[in-house]
């Protein structure tokens, strides 16, 4: 029998539904895999805010550091600024564990629709590899006569040739992996951005040379956006900056089915520090506390995780029972077009893993 360590954080809103569903069906799957799980669970987030002053305790990346890897919700409260509760929790671990690689597929489904139409099941099939660690989300910056009516905010991106450099490669190597249509895409906006993003195309057009067995497109972010609607089943991985990665993912999300299936993995492909596996969406404060919520998401970033943990069997498991579930139409829950709880769905993805 295996034993993982899992560091548990199911933050705020929707974060406090998915987590439990998606452990209970661990639990499932490890008892039929050979695998059990060590839990430990950490209450950050916003009422631990309220309580402390402080999104984590200062000790947070050393208590963190010591698990196999981390199951997060999401975090954001109404009655806290999102910047302070991106800040406090989420950024820091990405950051600390140089989680650089945050991998995040878009698959149509069988059994789901997309909003854009004539798309069958596994033709929209992409990934997008968002840089994690740098770029516009650095943090550095500052205000200059805050609060005052002639207030000055200068926010800078930080990109490396290294970072860039790291990132792209591991959309390649996926790109190489996946049974796929063998293609990188990389999003800039360097006809504007005429420095930072000037850098990651020379980071690309260098990378991209290792990879002669890879086909390559460049788009301008704007134009990415649009082509994401226009032809979706034409990408494979898609790799951009931290703000574009970001905003393209939940445009992939959509273009899917709902962003309630997106799932997401923060990867420090180097294994010096746990990675992290969190659905896309956020906290849904619309939708928080009446169990409606689609656990999808983290379940199939939970089956992500098993993936890198190298249960692959078992995360396999995991994968197949949410496609098998999602096949059968019955039960879904409202962004699905259905009616079904969270509870409901849990129980009917549990029943299909084999
Ligand atoms: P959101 O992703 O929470 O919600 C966007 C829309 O999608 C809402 O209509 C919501 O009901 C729906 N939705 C999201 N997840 C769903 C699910 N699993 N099942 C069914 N419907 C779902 O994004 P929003 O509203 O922009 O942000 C809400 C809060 O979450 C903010 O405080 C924000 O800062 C935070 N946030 C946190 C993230 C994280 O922890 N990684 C990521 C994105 C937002
Ligand atoms: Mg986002």
């Amino acid at each position: 029998m295996k034993t993982f360590t899992i560091a548990v954080i199911a933050g705020d809103g929707i974060g406090q539904e998915v987590i439990p569903a998606t452990i209970e069906l661990l639990e499932a799957a490890g008892a039929r895999h050979n695998i059990s799980f060590d839990w430990r669970y950490f209450d950050w987030g916003g009422d631990y805010y309220f309580k402390h002053g402080a999104m984590v305790p200062a000790n947070a990346l050393e208590l963190l550091a010591p698990h196999d890897a981390i199951l997060l919700g999401a975090v954001g409260h109404t009655s806290i600024p999102d910047n302070v509760t991106l800040n406090g929790l989420l950024l820091p671990i990405r950051r600390g564990f140089d989680q650089y690689a945050n991998v995040r597929p878009a698959v149509l489904f069988e059994g789901v629709d997309s909003p854009l139409r004539g798309y069958k099941a596994g033709e929209i099939d992409m990934v997008v590899v968002r840089e994690n660690t740098e770029g516009e989300y650095a943090q550095i910056g500052g205000f200059l006569y805050q609060h005052q009516p002639d207030e000055v905010a200068v926010q800078s991106s930080v990109f490396t040739r290294r970072g860039c450099e790291r990132v792209i490669r591991h959309a390649f190597e996926l790109a190489r992996a996946r049974n796929g249509k063998k293609r990188v895409a990389s999003i800039t906006k360097s006809n504007a951005q005429g420095y930072s993003m000037v850098l990651w195309d020379r980071a690309f057009d260098a990378v991209s040379k290792e990879y002669p067995d890879i086909k390559t497109e460049q788009l301008l972010v704007d134009a990415a956006a649009m082509n994401f609607v226009r032809r979706p089943a034409s990408f494979d991985v898609v790799v951009g900056s931290n703000l574009f990665g970001d905003i393209l993912s939940d445009l992939s999300a959509i273009v899917t089915g709902s962003i309630g299936l997106a799932a997401s993995a923060n990867l420090d492909p180097a294994r010096r520090f746990p990675s992290m596996f969190e659905p896309v969406h956020g906290t849904a404060p619309d939708i928080a506390g009446k169990g409606i919520a689609n656990p999808m998401a983290t379940m199939f970033s939970a089956a992500m995780m098993l993936e890198h943990l190298q249960a692959r069997e078992a995360g396999q498991a995991i994968d197949a029972a949410l496609r098998a579930t999602l096949a059968a139409r019955d039960v879904r829950t409202a962004d699905l077009g259905g009616t079904s709880s969270t509870a409901d769905v849990t129980q009917a993805v549990i029943r299909n893993l084999r």
